[in-house]
Formats: C-alpha cells, sequence, structure tokens
C-alpha cells in the first residue's frame, strides 16, 4: 500500500534509509572489521583467489556496477570490468579461470542479464547474483550471490534498489579488501562509515521541499545535462536515466571533464547542467568544469556539502547534502536527483509509477 504517499516511486525514495539497514543487517563482522555474506558459495580461499571482477546488469543496474568498478578497484585494488549484459553475452570475451562475474538486478528476471549469466556460467565461470528478489530466475541460475533486501520496489523507476545495491557492492568491496591488502584499522572506518549511511540518507531526504522549488524553476526544460567526476560520475548517469525515463525529458550524463570535448556544445541558457559537486579529490577540477558551462550562459543546479561557499557563488541553484566518507557518497548524492525527477514528472502530468513504454522487468532479450 501507498502508506500516505502519493506514489510508489516517492514511497521508495523515503524508504531508502530503512531499506539501506535492511542491506546491512547482520553482515558485519566487527571482531574481523569486514563485513560477511551467508550466500556467496565459495571459501575464503576460493574468493581469495579471485584476480579480476566482472559486473554485469541493464539500466540502473548497470550504473551501480559503476559505483561497484570504483569501490572495489579503490579498496580492494582488483581489476573490475563493467559490462552491459546484452553485450557481454554476445561479445564473447576473453575471459581468465580466476575470474568472478556478478550479475546485478533487481527483478531478478532481466533477460539479457539472465542470458549473459547463463552464458558465463556455461563457460564454467563462477558466477553470482547480487538481486532483490528472492527465489527469481537470476537468483535460482547463480552459483550463489547477496540479497539486497529493499523489499518490494512497486515503482517502475529503481530507486531504493539502486541505493541497496551500491551498498552491497560497497560492503563487498571491504570484504575483498580485508582479504588482500586492507588493514584491520581501514576496515573498521569502512565499517564507521557504511554504518552512517542510512542517517546520511535521512538527513539528504531533507531536501525534498528545496528540490521541488527547483524543479518547477525547470520542468520546461527539453535538455538536461547531469556531471560528477569518479564516484559521481555514475551517479550523473542514474540521475540523467531518471528523469528521461520519468519526466520523457531529454538527459545526458557525462564525466564533468568530457564537457569540454564535445557536450559543451549543446549549452545554452535553456539547458540547465545538474553538476555534483561534493567535497573530495576532484572538488576543485569540478568547480573549473563549472565555470566552463557558466561562461556559455548555461544554467547550474549544484549538489555540494554544506556551508560551500564557493559553489554558491558560480551556481543559480544549491543543493545541500551532508558531507560524507567517499564509500558512501553514491547512497546520499542520488537522494536529490532522484527527487529532482519525481518532482519535474509530477509537474509535467506523468505517470510516475508508471511510465509509458516501460515495464517493471524486461523479459526480452
Ligand atoms: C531504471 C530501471 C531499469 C532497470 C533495468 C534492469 O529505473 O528500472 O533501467 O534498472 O531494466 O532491471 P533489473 O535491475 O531488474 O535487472
Amino acid at each position: 500500500s501507498l502508506q500516505g504517499y502519493q506514489h510508489y516511486m516517492l514511497k521508495e525514495i523515503f524508504e531508502q534509509p530503512e531499506s539501506l539497514r535492511n542491506a546491512m543487517r547482520g553482515r558485519f563482522d566487527d571482531e574481523n572489521a569486514t563485513s560477511v555474506f551467508g550466500g556467496l558459495n565459495l571459501t575464503p580461499q576460493q574468493m581469495r583467489g579471485v584476480r579480476r571482477i566482472i559486473l554485469t546488469g541493464c539500466g540502473t543496474s548497470w550504473h551501480s556496477a559503476l559505483v561497484g568498478e570504483y569501490l572495489i578497484e579503490q579498496y580492494a585494488r582488483l581489476p573490475v570490468s563493467v559490462e552491459y549484459a546484452s553485450e557481454l553475452r554476445y561479445r564473447n570475451p576473453p575471459i581468465e579461470n580466476d575470474t568472478l562475474v556478478f550479475g546485478l538486478t533487481q527483478s531478478g528476471e532481466t533477460a539479457d542479464t539472465l542470458a549473459a549469466l547463463l552464458e558465463t556460467k556455461r563457460k564454467g565461470h563462477r558466477t553470482l547474483a547480487i538481486c532483490n528478489v528472492i527465489g527469481s530466475s537470476i537468483a535460482q541460475a547463480a552459483d550463489g550471490g547477496i540479497y539486497l533486501h529493499a523489499g518490494p520496489e512497486i515503482g517502475v523507476a529503481s530507486t531504493k534498489a539502486y541505493t541497496s545495491q551500491c551498498c552491497v557492492l560497497a560492503m563487498l568491496a571491504l570484504h575483498l579488501g580485508r582479504l588482500h591488502n586492507l588493514s584491520f584499522e581501514a576496515g573498521q572506518q569502512l565499517i564507521s562509515a557504511l554504518k552512517q549511511a542510512p542517517g546520511a540518507v535521512q538527513e539528504a531526504l531533507h531536501c525534498n521541499e528545496q528540490v521541488r522549488q527547483v524543479a518547477a524553476k525547470y520542468k520546461d526544460a527539453s535538455n538536461i545535462l547531469y556531471l560528477g567526476r569518479q564516484l559521481n560520475f555514475p551517479t550523473a548517469l542514474e540521475g540523467a536515466l531518471k528523469l528521461k525515463e520519468i519526466s520523457y525529458i531529454h538527459a545526458e550524463g557525462y564525466p564533468a571533464a568530457e564537457m569540454k570535448h564535445g557536450p559543451i556544445a549543446l549549452v545554452d541558457a535553456q539547458t540547465p547542467s545538474v553538476f555534483i559537486v561534493p567535497q573530495g579529490s576532484t572538488y576543485e577540477k569540478v568547480i573549473a568544469n563549472m565555470e566552463e558551462v557558466k561562461a556559455r550562459g548555461g544554467p547550474i543546479i549544484a549538489v555540494a556539502s554544506k556551508d560551500d561557499p564557493h559553489v554558491e557563488a558560480i551556481a543559480d541553484d544549491v543543493i545541500h547534502l551532508p558531507d560524507v566518507d567517499p564509500l558512501i557518497q553514491p547512497m546520499v548524492n542520488v537522494i536529490p536527483l532522484q527527487l529532482f525527477s519525481y518532482h519535474i514528472a509530477l509537474m509535467r502530468g506523468c505517470d510516475v509509477d508508471k511510465p509509458r513504454n516501460l515495464a517493471k522487468s524486461v523479459t526480452v532479450e
């Protein structure tokens, strides 16, 4: 039931503190400063023997895979590649024996993802699922995996399943890191960062009313650009996809620095750019990218850390987020983008929970 919310999408956006708690419940081993998963069906020795990881999925799940790539490479120092399931299935890439393949899927029924997993499994690779729906086709086909425990996601646009995927991938990065070169202290720090995620997402949800006002300002745009770097690049892609699918406004996500290699030609007074620019390693560079857009007359909406005078001086609108550890930024920074697409779609009279031409699970290849 909607429990007083106007749409399932809004309800599911607001459920995220709880769904993140459920993704983490019982999965920390504080004594060893690591995370534990019951269903991987791999011994620590087998897990330690993994030398390369492939993450595959479609749509929003593919975006969470990109988040996983950054996190696993950074914390576990294992090479990761991210593949669209529909391409992996037919490209026939060489895959080494010590490669572990993860299929990411909310529904567990996506035909392209299922086909990719069955094909890698047929070739003898160990194939796991990161999935929300218990007992779904992909959960059954995989050799093991990790459930999201996000609860049913009814809105066609994926919201809470996405943040739960980011959460599980962050825990997986911790798990793999602790099998390799991550120290006990570093493991403890990551656990404490992860435990802050539900509270930080709760705080981020306070931006709802402000986001609604910003949405009212830009609801008639025909094109919107989403820009971010490093971990905020997948967030930009996800923000753009959410807007496209439920408001039918054309949107593109880019790594912010790629702007100057072409897309900046699109910038004009009618084309807003959403910059995701929290404090962090590429902060100064993103500020420079914002200046480039501003110099060409493009309106700027910034998603930034609290009290950031730099960003406030440049952007037309600033949405403030809690300043959190990079490990949990993907879960926090996407919140205003989910809300932005929700409010714009609503203002444009779109059917938020059932966007045209889309189905909740795509069971054709
Ligand atoms: C976007 C969306 C789709 C799905 C994609 C994969 O909001 O819902 O892009 O993410 O169809 O679906 P799952 O994760 O069920 O495999």
